[in-house]
């Protein structure tokens, strides 16, 4: 592998809190290292246009609260053909570009691979996602501080829940994965969680709500993640358990993009400053096609393929303890 002279760095995907941060420590690493570091913005798009500017420590200032991602990100359709990453490609070669540091989830981390393998190019992947799905770490970017934000939001929908004698449904992020439901469901005291790795069933949501009303509580809260495998959305389950309870009034809210944005806890932020570090010290042992992750409290890398194919499982223990607390 040549030397690496210069760095090229973008987000991509979906934005998670820590994005920022993590560009911080990329930025500052590559410069405490004598290398150069070119920003893409947009994402992959950024790197087909050449939309690109070179980065300065101080180019990073006051970012490592912020919530978003600077370089802005999007979900590239055109890098998935050939000729869109010939075009990514040249603008890696105009740059001098030596090495990517793509931070993002599988969907960016499959584009990073492809391009790896097409043009040689070495790449490192660091895991950006509310979504807390990829393997190879315990914590994604931006997973802490969505938890936050989402329990703190359930909080709130229980002191009108509770208000009201009302039973509400609350939708969080998750299409393919329940961490966020089953945590923040877990921290906000959740009745019940449905998430997308485990079939709980409507009938067991119906008895576990009879049992609720039944052991004298007046209102409740069933944490739904977006991606459930019931298969209903949050509207049609709630209709259906008003339909069969009666005596429910039930309300639905949906929690949305408001899950991604917000300032970085303070997990996020060191999360982000210790993979930054590592991603750029890691290409710099002549390493490549691996995603940093962090397990155990030490930082670990994965082979990108891996991280992308291999399942981050759910904690069955956690279903296990809602039950119990449920009572
Ligand atoms: O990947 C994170 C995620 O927030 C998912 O939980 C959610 O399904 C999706 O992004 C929403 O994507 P978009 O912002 O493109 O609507």
């Amino acid at each position: 592998m040549k030397a690496i002279k210069t760095i090229g760095v973008l987000t991509s995907g979906g934005d998670a809190p820590g994005m920022n941060a993590a560009i911080r420590a990329v930025v500052r690493t590559a410069a405490f290292h004598k290398l150069k570091c070119v920003a893409i913005f947009q994402g992959y798009q950024g790197l087909i246009d050449d939309v690109t500017r070179v980065m300065t420590p101080r180019s990073v200032n006051n970012i490592i609260n912020k919530g978003g991602t600077m370089l802005k990100s999007a979900r590239c359709l055109e890098f998935r053909t050939k000729e869109g990453r010939k075009k990514a490609f040249e603008t890696i070669q105009k740059h001098e570009i030596d090495a990517l540091v793509v931070i993002g989830g599988d969907g960016s981390f499959t584009g990073a691979m492809i391009f790896q393998k097409e043009f040689d190019l070495p790449v490192i992947g660091i895991p950006g996602t509310i979504d807390n799905d990829i393997y190879g770490t315990s914590h994604t970017l931006g997973y802490d501080t969505a938890l936050n934000t989402v329990t703190e939001a359930i909080d709130k929908i229980r002191d009108t829940a509770s208000s009201h004698n009302r039973l509400f449904f609350v939708e969080v992020m998750g299409r393919d994965a329940g961490h966020i439901a089953l945590n923040a469901g877990i921290g906000s005291g959740a009745e019940e969680i449905l998430i997308p790795e485990e079939n709980m069933g409507l009938d067991r949501l119906l008895e576990s709500l009879k049992r609720s009303e039944k052991s004298g509580k007046s209102s409740s809260i069933v944490v739904i993640a977006e991606g459930d495998k019931t298969g209903k959305n949050v509207f049609e389950i709630a209709s259906y358990v008003e339909k069969n309870l009666p005596y429910y009034e039930v309300r639905v809210s949906v929690l949305g993009h408001m899950q991604r944005g917000g300032a970085p806890s303070c997990f996020d932020r060191v999360l982000a400053s210790r993979m930054g570090v590592y991603a750029i010290e890691t290409l710099l042992e002549g390493k490549s096609n691996l995603m940093v992750g962090i397990k155990d409290d030490n930082m670990i890398l994965t082979q990108l393929d891996k991280a992308i194919k291999g399942k981050s499982k759910i904690n069955k223990e956690l279903i296990r303890v809602s039950d119990i607390l449920t009572i």
